[in-house]
Formats: C-alpha cells, sequence, structure tokens
C-alpha cells in the first residue's frame, strides 16, 4: 500500500488554497486518534514523525504502526514524514524505512541547536534533496530559525534576529530544489510561545511577523510554505488538564486567525505536536482523578485517543483540508519522480 508523496498534498492543497495539519505522533493510540480524524472529515494527512519519536519507538514499531494506518484507510491521502530531520544520514535512514516525505533542517547544526551559516544550510540541503529526489521522496527545508528550546529543538532564540529573511528567500529554493519551506516568523515549539504580558503578568499571543508571509508569498507565490509551532494551546485544555493535577501556567498558542492569514497567503504545511500531546494527556489526568482505582492502560488511553480525535478533527475543518481527501488520485514515489524530478518513470530506476 503506496505512501502518497508530500508534494502532491500540498500542490493539491495550494490549488484549492487550503492547508494541510502535520501532527506528531510518538505511539499507536496517537496514530488512531489522527487517521480517525482524517477518516471522519474526509482530510489527506501529514503524520510526522521526530527524531526523537523514531527513537522512543525504536523506528520499525512507529513505521510500521503509520503503515498499519495507510493499508487500513487506502482512500486517504496518508503522507509518513519526518520532522527536524539534523543530517543527511537521518534523512537517508527515514527514506530506507519507507518515508514518503523528509524535512532537512539544517537552519541549525548536526545538534540541532547551534544556529547554522547560510552556506551550510544550502549545502546540507541540497545534498538531500539530490538523494530523496532520486527515490522520488518530498523535502520540507528550513530557512531562519524558530524561537524557543523546551522540547529540546531550537537554538532558544528570542528577538526577530533569526526570522526568515524574505531576500534570501529565492536564492535558497532555487540552490537547493526543496519542495516546501519552513519560515521563522516568530512562533516556537512547546506551549509558551509568547514574550508579551499585559500589565498583570498575563500571557498575550505573540506578535508574529506575518508580513514576511506575505512578502515571501508575493515574490514567490507558487512555494509551499510551512508553519512549525503552530499550536494554538487551547485555554480549556489548559484548565483540564490543571482541574485534574496538572501544571502549566500562563501558556498561550497561536491564534487559528493568524494560521489562517498564513495559509490564505501560501502556508500549505501546519505543524502540530502540543496540542495533542495537551489534549492526550489532560484526558489521562481526567480518569486517573475520577477513577484512580482503574489500573488497566485501555481506560485511560482510549478516551486520551478519542480526545484527540476530537482535537486534531477541528483543526482539519478550520485548515480547510477537511472533505478534500477524495479529490484527487494518489501518486506514487515512483510518479512523483517521474513528474517533478527528471526521472523516466519505467522500472530502471533512472
Ligand atoms: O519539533 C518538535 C516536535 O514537537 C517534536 O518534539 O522531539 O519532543 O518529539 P520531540
Ligand atoms: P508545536 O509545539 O507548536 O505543536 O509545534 C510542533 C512542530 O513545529 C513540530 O515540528
Ligand atoms: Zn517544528
Amino acid at each position: 500500500m503506496p505512501l502518497v508523496p508530500m508534494r502532491q498534498v500540498l500542490e493539491e492543497a495550494a490549488k484549492v488554497g487550503y492547508g494541510v495539519g502535520a501532527f506528531n505522533v510518538n505511539n499507536m493510540e496517537q496514530i488512531q486518534a489522527i487517521v480517525e480524524a482524517a477518516k471522519e472529515t474526509n482530510s489527506p494527512v501529514i503524520i510526522q514523525a521526530s527524531r526523537g519519536a523514531l527513537k522512543y519507538s525504536r523506528m520499525i514499531y512507529l513505521r510500521n504502526l503509520i503503515m498499519a494506518a495507510v493499508e487500513e484507510n487506502p482512500d486517504i491521502p496518508i503522507v509518513m514524514h519526518l520532522d527536524h530531520g539534523n543530517s543527511l544520514k537521518t534523512c537517508k535512514e527515514a527514506i530506507a524505512l519507507g518515508f514518503s516525505s523528509v524535512m532537512i533542517d539544517a537552519s541549525l547544526t548536526e545538534d540541532g541547536r547551534s544556529v547554522a551559516s547560510y552556506d551550510y544550510n544550502v549545502k546540507t540541503t541540497r545534498e538531500v534533496v539530490d538523494y530523496a529526489h532520486s527515490l522520488g521522496v518530498t523535502v520540507e527545508a528550513e530557512l531562519g530559525a524558530l524561537g524557543g528550546i523546551e522540547d529540546g529543538h531550537g537554538a532558544g532564540l528570542r528577538g526577530d534576529e533569526h526570522l526568515t529573511d524574505p531576500n534570501q528567500v529565492e536564492d535558497f529554493v532555487g540552490k537547493t530544489g526543496c519542495d516546501a519551506l519552513a519560515v521563522a516568523i516568530g512562533t516556537s515549539h512547546g506551549a509558551y510561545k509568547t514574550l508579551r504580558y499585559d500589565k498583570d503578568g498575563k500571557a498575550l499571543p505573540p506578535a508574529l511577523a506575518l508580513d514576511r508571509i506575505e512578502e515571501i508569498h508575493k515574490r514567490v507565490p507558487t512555494l509551499m510554505l510551512v508553519m512549525h509551532g503552530s499550536s494554538s494551546v487551547p485555554p480549556e485544555l489548559v484548565e483540564q488538564l490543571n482541574r485534574f493535577g496538572g501544571n502549566m501556567k500562563n501558556t498561550m498558542g497561536i491564534p487559528m486567525a493568524d494560521i489562517q492569514f498564513g495559509i490564505q497567503r501560501g502556508v500549505r504545511k501546519i505543524n502540530v505536536d502540543t496540542d495533542g500531546r495537551i489534549a492526550f494527556t489532560a484526558a489521562i489526568r481526567k480518569v486517573f482523578a475520577e477513577t484512580p482505582e482503574k489500573f488497566d492502560p485501555r481506560d485511560y488511553l482510549k478516551p486520551a485517543r478519542e480526545a484527540l480525535c476530537e482535537l486534531i478533527k477541528g483543526k482539519m475543518r478550520d485548515f480547510g483540508q477537511a472533505g478534500h481527501a477524495g479529490d484527487y488520485k494518489l501518486m506514487t514515489l515512483a510518479d512523483a519522480k517521474k513528474k517533478w524530478y527528471g526521472g523516466c518513470g519505467c522500472a530502471c530506476g533512472s
């Protein structure tokens, strides 16, 4: 059962003008929740695994769980994507596992923390593109560097020094040949995304550099943009988590209106991890708090799976991908190679 090349899913989204959620997974219940949401809303979907997720699951487990979801749902476009690949080696490993898309995040060096030079980013991304495209695999790159560090990614950046420079975009895309580009516009990973507080110290939404998205889209209208750090950190989920013993304080996410502003200006892939983590954990905490006598994992993982599914369904509607699963005939990686990357399309492998 083939996975779909991400480029097809994003190009189809671009034709209609919607965004596609890319949701991080670490286990079976998260995969099932996301695919169930895609099924119920008739949505294409990107399932992504970070290096941490692959390490946690010892790779082959997560890969096979995602493939089970693909096998069970042949009519839903499902992309299996590597999130924040840090080197050609990591990307090659993911491709060998069968991923239909990889991100090479060479905006940072291989340690995933230090900001890399522009030349390093171009060179490393180009190497990944050459390898991935020879196999029909889509490549997402990153220009500029995201803020935040709390989940282990990023250089802990603050301010606008490392936001994507629209002047570099054409050169970067021309030199690397990447299919999609993650832009840094002031979002960050995790549940604490802002530097702005009111007079009482309460978190206010971050001031995103949405003008940069507008500018990039104006300059390269066909470029498919990616927004990382796009969790909205819904206050009602944080409240539930805290009500049942959690301790998340003064959190702040990205308003959906800002994401939708981006979608209207070329953002096609929207990365969400934190919101899923909160929904999942809040549901588990509720079971633990209300029925402490329970000890069967199914008693808390089932409600967690359902809560995550509800959350994702809402996002699929808000991003606009709902209803679009059946719009197009699914391509294989060989089709992608032939259509976009100069392959001949026969069995000779060229
Ligand atoms: O890129 C950030 C995602 O939230 C993945 O986080 O490395 O903790 O799995 P992780
Ligand atoms: P959040 O932490 O906002 O969910 O972002 C996730 C992400 O960007 C994964 O690459
Ligand atoms: Zn990210």
